[in-house]
């Protein structure tokens, strides 16, 4: 399909909004259970850099599966194409000069390794909020382990879906273990050098 597409080259290159911009871009991707705490972790994190004068964009499942993924279910194929979706959505985000966080359960495997080859390794920070399912399912914060228990969703991840742990993430967070600011205060520390590294 792309066979005739050209790309055109411009003036303003990707060095150059780095350059103005005056910090690095990338992708920072949380992955867990759901209400493992990966948006709240997420924002504390995005405040932390905006603070620091960093531009930053979060993607999570309000703006994504309520937006352009709204025709996406949680069988295993859709859940493929919503990550990928997102994943050349955070490509042009970091191209256009953005420290990128993207909130997702990402239960596959294949789908993160995916997410690494369209933003490219260097620009990728796997963050795995490792919150186990007892706690995730105790807290239950929108009600949905509870409905899965009753048969009323299903594919719900941990319970009658998969989800696939990273092995070598970048950073690990057990937040049954970390405070929210403490683990957020970690995940900035871990990227401070990266934001300096200008192409
Ligand atoms: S993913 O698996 O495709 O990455 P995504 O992060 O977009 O999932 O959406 C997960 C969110 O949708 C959960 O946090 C939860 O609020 C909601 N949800 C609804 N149904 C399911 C389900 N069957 N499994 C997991 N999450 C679900």
């Amino acid at each position: 399909m792309s066979k005739h597409i050209v790309p055109h080259s411009y003036q303003i290159s990707k060095e150059d909004r780095l350059k103005a911009n005056e910090h690095n871009s990338f992708l920072l991707w949380f992955t867990g259970l759901s209400g493992s705490g990966k948006s709240t972790i997420a924002n504390v994190v995005e405040q932390k850099l905006f603070h620091q004068g960093i531009k930053t964009y979060t993607l999570d499942g309000d703006n994504i599966r309520k937006g352009i993924n709204n025709d996406l279910t949680f069988s295993p194929e859709d859940r493929t194409e919503n990550i990928r979706r997102i994943a050349e959505i955070a490509n042009l985000m970091v191209d256009a000069g953005l420290v990128v966080l993207a909130a997702f359960v990402s239960p596959y495997k294949k789908d993160r390794q995916n997410i690494k080859s369209i933003v490219k390794d260097v620009n990728f920070v796997e963050i795995f909020i490792n919150t186990s399912i007892e706690e995730c399912e105790r807290r239950d914060v929108k009600g949905l382990y509870k409905k899965a228990r009753a048969g009323e969703i299903k594919n719900m991840t941990g319970i009658s879906a998969p989800y696939e742990a990273p092995e070598n993430p970048d950073i690990e967070i057990k937040t049954e273990d970390e405070s929210v600011d403490e683990a957020a205060q970690r995940i900035v520390d871990y990227i401070t050098p990266k934001l300096s590294e200008l192409q």
